[in-house]
Order: C-alpha cells, then sequence, then structure tokens
C-alpha cells in the first residue's frame, strides 16, 4: 500500500543540526509574451550546514532558476510568486536589496552557469580578481589559482576574459566564490561542466575539502549523475520545477523511488551491462506544466489513471521524499 501523503510543505529533514537554508513551497514565475511560465513550483528542502545537497534534473527543469531565487538574482522578466527561504535565522525573501548585497558574496555565494556573463569583458582578469577579492597579495592569488589548476595563468592575469577559455574562467571563479571568499554557503550551478575529466576531478575534490576543513554547505547544480554521486550527501532530483524527488546519496542510487529518477539511473552508461543498449527517457519535458496531473505522466513507465489527473503530493518512503502516486509500491 502506499504510504500517507505527507502534509503541505513537506521537506526533506536535514540529517544533522538546524537548518543553515530552509525552502519552503517556493515558487518562480517568468512573464514571457506567452503569458506566465511556472519555472520552479513547490520546492521545499532544508540544508544542514555542512551538508552538500546535488541537485539533477534535465535541462529547463529548473535548477538555474531556484539557485538565481535563491540569491535573489532572478531576471527582470522572473518574480518568485510564493514560499519562503530562510537562511540562518534570516528570512531572505523579507530582506531588503542593501541587506540582502551584504549576504551575497560574502556569505551566500555563487557559482553562475555561464561564467562569460559574471565577468567584465573590458576589464583585465587579474583586475577583476582584486575587485572581488580585497587585499589580494601575490601569494594568496598564487595559492588561489593553484588550487584550482590555474597556476600557469599567473602571468597572463593582464589579459581579458575572451582571451581565456570557457573551462579556465569557469575555474577562476570558482576560486573566487569558493576559496577566495569562503562563504557559508556555496550555491555552484554546473560548475565542472565545462572541464575535462582531470580537472573537474581536481575541482571536486577541491569542493569536498573546503566543506571537511571550513564547513563549506553546498547546493551543487549538475545534469551529471556520475557527478553528482561523488560529491552529494543527499541528492534532488528536479522534474518540470518540482522536487520529485529527495533522498540521502546511496539511497537514492541503490533505491530510486520515483520513475524519472529510475529512467534518469538507467540513462546512466555506466549502469548498464556491455552489449545492452543505451537508454534514454522518451518524450521530453516541454509543455509538462500545462498538463494537469503529475507533469512526469505522458513519459512515465509506470503511470496509471490517477496520474493523469491529480499532481501527486510528496510522501515518505523510508529516506527518500518522493512526489509519485505510486511511490512504495514495487514497480
Ligand atoms: N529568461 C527567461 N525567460 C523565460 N523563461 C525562462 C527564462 N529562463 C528560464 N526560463 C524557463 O524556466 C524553466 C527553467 O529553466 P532553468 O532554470 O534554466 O532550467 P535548468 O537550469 O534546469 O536547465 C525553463 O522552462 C525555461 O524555459
Ligand atoms: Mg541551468
Amino acid at each position: 500500500m502506499a504510504p500517507e501523503p505527507k502534509a503541505g510543505g513537506a521537506a526533506a529533514p536535514s540529517p544533522a543540526g538546524p537548518a543553515l537554508l530552509s525552502v519552503r513551497d517556493l515558487a518562480v514565475t517568468f512573464r514571457t509574451r506567452d503569458g506566465e511560465v511556472p519555472a520552479v513550483r513547490e520546492v521545499s528542502f532544508d540544508l544542514a550546514r555542512g551538508e552538500i545537497l546535488g541537485l539533477v534534473g534535465e535541462s529547463g527543469s529548473g535548477k538555474s532558476t531556484l539557485l538565481t531565487a535563491l540569491m535573489r538574482m532572478l531576471p527582470r522578466n522572473a518574480g518568485i510568486t510564493a514560499g519562503h527561504i530562510g537562511f540562518d535565522g534570516t528570512d531572505l525573501l523579507a530582506l531588503r536589496e542593501d541587506g540582502m548585497r551584504r549576504l551575497r558574496g560574502d556569505r551566500i555565494g555563487l557559482i553562475p552557469q555561464r561564467p562569460m556573463t559574471s565577468l567584465s569583458p573590458t576589464t583585465s582578469v587579474g583586475r577583476q580578481l582584486r575587485w572581488h577579492l580585497d587585499g589580494l597579495d601575490e601569494g594568496r592569488l598564487k595559492e588561489l589559482l593553484g588550487g584550482v589548476g590555474l597556476g600557469a595563468v599567473l602571468d597572463r592575469l593582464d589579459s581579458y576574459p575572451f582571451e581565456f577559455s570557457g573551462g579556465q574562467l569557469q575555474r577562476l571563479l570558482i576560486a573566487v566564490a569558493a576559496l577566495g571568499k569562503q562563504p557559508d554557503l556555496l550555491l555552484a550551478d554546473e560548475p565542472t561542466t565545462t572541464l575535462d575529466a582531470t580537472v573537474q576531478a581536481q575541482v571536486l575534490r577541491l569542493l569536498l575539502e573546503l566543506r571537511d576543513r571550513v564547513g563549506l554547505t553546498m547546493v551543487f547544480v549538475t545534469h551529471d549523475l556520475g557527478v553528482i554521486s561523488q560529491v552529494s550527501d543527499r541528492i534532488g532530483v528536479m522534474y518540470a520545477g518540482r522536487l520529485v524527488e529527495v533522498a540521502p546519496a546511496r539511497e537514492l542510487f541503490d533505491a530510486p523511488r520515483h520513475p524519472y529518477t529510475r529512467a534518469l539511473l538507467e540513462a546512466i552508461p555506466g549502469r548498464h551491462r556491455r552489449g545492452e543498449p543505451l537508454r534514454s527517457i522518451p518524450g521530453t519535458v516541454t509543455g509538462a506544466n500545462r498538463l494537469p496531473g503529475c507533469p512526469f505522466a505522458p513519459r512515465c513507465a509506470a503511470v496509471v489513471d490517477r496520474c493523469h489527473e491529480e499532481n501527486p503530493e510528496v510522501r515518505e518512503v523510508g529516506e527518500s521524499l518522493v512526489r509519485c502516486h505510486r511511490a512504495g509500491e514495487d514497480l
């Protein structure tokens, strides 16, 4: 029998201590020429100090929108239409912009998905590093760049962003946001996607080290389940703006509960036996928000009638929180 749905606003309980970040029923909407587009809906989770939450989901599922909403840096045509964000006891949505500005960078850092957009094209990289990191001396600079494998660009810092590769700029931003500022909470949006495998491993190691050394708390977004399994304590799976499953990392891989999570895991090449054809999930996420019922229903292998009529509430199954009518059933 399926377990009872949890009351509204059910959130993934954090495993240890009071939450540093607490998000409840968050909703973000874009105003477009075609009307209002919901990009994030009913998102709730808690994050304990020193915890790393991995966020996965295919492109367009709302991961970047969620992170920029947490920083209150949404584009002009987007707005937070519902919900609550608590950060270390402060109600972030009630904070005035100058208060929010003080938190940004120093206490909450963002590594944005597109590094180019957060660097000025007309100022040398070295100068921008010094803007962002007050009182940066040569020794510290060397340490920061060395930490992200960029020791070799030390003598090129009077060059402009376009003279660096995307991967180098990404690492520069990681050096500033994570190592330079050492915020309490780091929001990292696909920080290693543009990096080659060796550098990616180096950066992941570095972030884990920071977590162990200074208790860095992190939301780590990626569409790569292999990467996320290496860094996350818990993993949240997003689909069409909703968190459809949140579970401890091992639990998610060993016992995925949501049919979408199962489909994602089955699509990882490494999990396949040799010779077996690589599966992909049929259909696309487009338009899922406009349907009644569960947004995943049109693509779901376990769909039943009810899924087309009613959007599932969050249910607790073992240590997982799942938005599926069939959660807990042996599918
Ligand atoms: N500037 C924008 N204007 C209108 N819609 C947007 C804008 N940015 C994102 N969206 C929409 O919001 C949804 C979530 O996008 P995004 O947060 O970028 O997803 P992800 O990071 O998971 O790929 C998508 O449906 C996308 O089309
Ligand atoms: Mg994104």
